[in-house]
């Protein structure tokens, strides 16, 4: 059974699996209606383009999960490779400057079909103070996020991925025209496994998220489908 579908569903499920054949045994059960789905490092390396195309035959959005760095020219050229495989956002590091970025955003535009989202990663929120000291950056962590998020906005980007604790504050900065994507998402009462600081959906979305993603509270559930209902309804209010 499917969960039921929503007009622009909020939830990105993490595929955060070894390898393709458990991807998309996992993903039988999901309807595209009631979620998105994010293909990272992992199981992009194991599996590869040909499981992004097989999701998006099965009529899934892919967010693919690569964080793009490097010169301008090779990022637009995967940027434009990511847009032919035909995933729904795809991202790069901030931190590669506006000259990368901009590349970025008219390879996507340019590259036919349907245009993916393009999204920025600001500061890894596994960075501290001192982890940023170490490589240059004297700013804080949440005054370099909002630097580099007013930078990929004014970039061309259509939004940043950021902690749903910096929502708020980067709504209220960037304005209702650039999107949030946030991890570090859990339900009321749900593990928060490895994550540290986390938000429930419904605060997330208070706060000015668009999209959340979340995975093992899907992904390691005894009944996902359950699940993701019980995050789409908590949230359905807040929308
Ligand atoms: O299982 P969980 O909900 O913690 O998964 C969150 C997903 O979001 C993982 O794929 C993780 O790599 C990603 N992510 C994160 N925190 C960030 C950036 C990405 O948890 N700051």
């Amino acid at each position: 059974m499917s969960a039921k579908s929503i007009e622009d569903p909020r939830v990105i499920v993490a595929l955060d699996f070894p390898g393709g054949r458990e991807a998309l045994q996992f993903v039988e059960q999901l309807s595209p209606g009631s979620c998105r789905l994010k293909v990272g490092k992992e199981l992009f390396t194991s599996a590869g383009p040909d499981l992004v195309r097989q999701l998006v035959t099965l009529g899934h959005d892919v967010f693919l999960d690569l964080k793009f760095h490097d010169i301008p020219n090779t990022v637009a050229r995967a940027c434009e490779a990511a847009a032919q495989l035909g995933v729904w956002m795809v991202n790069v590091h901030a931190s590669g400057g506006r000259r990368m970025m901009e590349a970025a955003s008219v390879a996507v535009q340019n590259a036919g079909g349907r245009k993916p989202l393009l999204i920025g990663v600001t500061v890894l929120t596994s960075m501290g103070p001192e982890d940023l000291a170490e490589v240059g950056v004297q700013a804080d962590p949440a005054e370099q996020v909002e630097r580099l998020a007013r930078l990929a906005k004014d970039s061309g980007l259509d939004g940043v991925v950021c902690s749903p604790r910096e929502a708020a504050r980067l709504r209220t900065s960037l304005g209702d025209d650039s999107m949030l994507v946030t991890p570090g998402v859990r339900p009321a009462g749900a593990s928060t496994d490895d994550q540290t600081r986390v938000m429930t959906p419904a605060d997330a979305m208070r706060d000015g998220s668009d999209y959340l993603v979340i995975g093992r509270p899907v992904t390691q559930a005894s009944d996902p489908v359950r699940a993701l209902e019980m995050i789409n309804a908590e949230i359905r209010d807040v929308i």
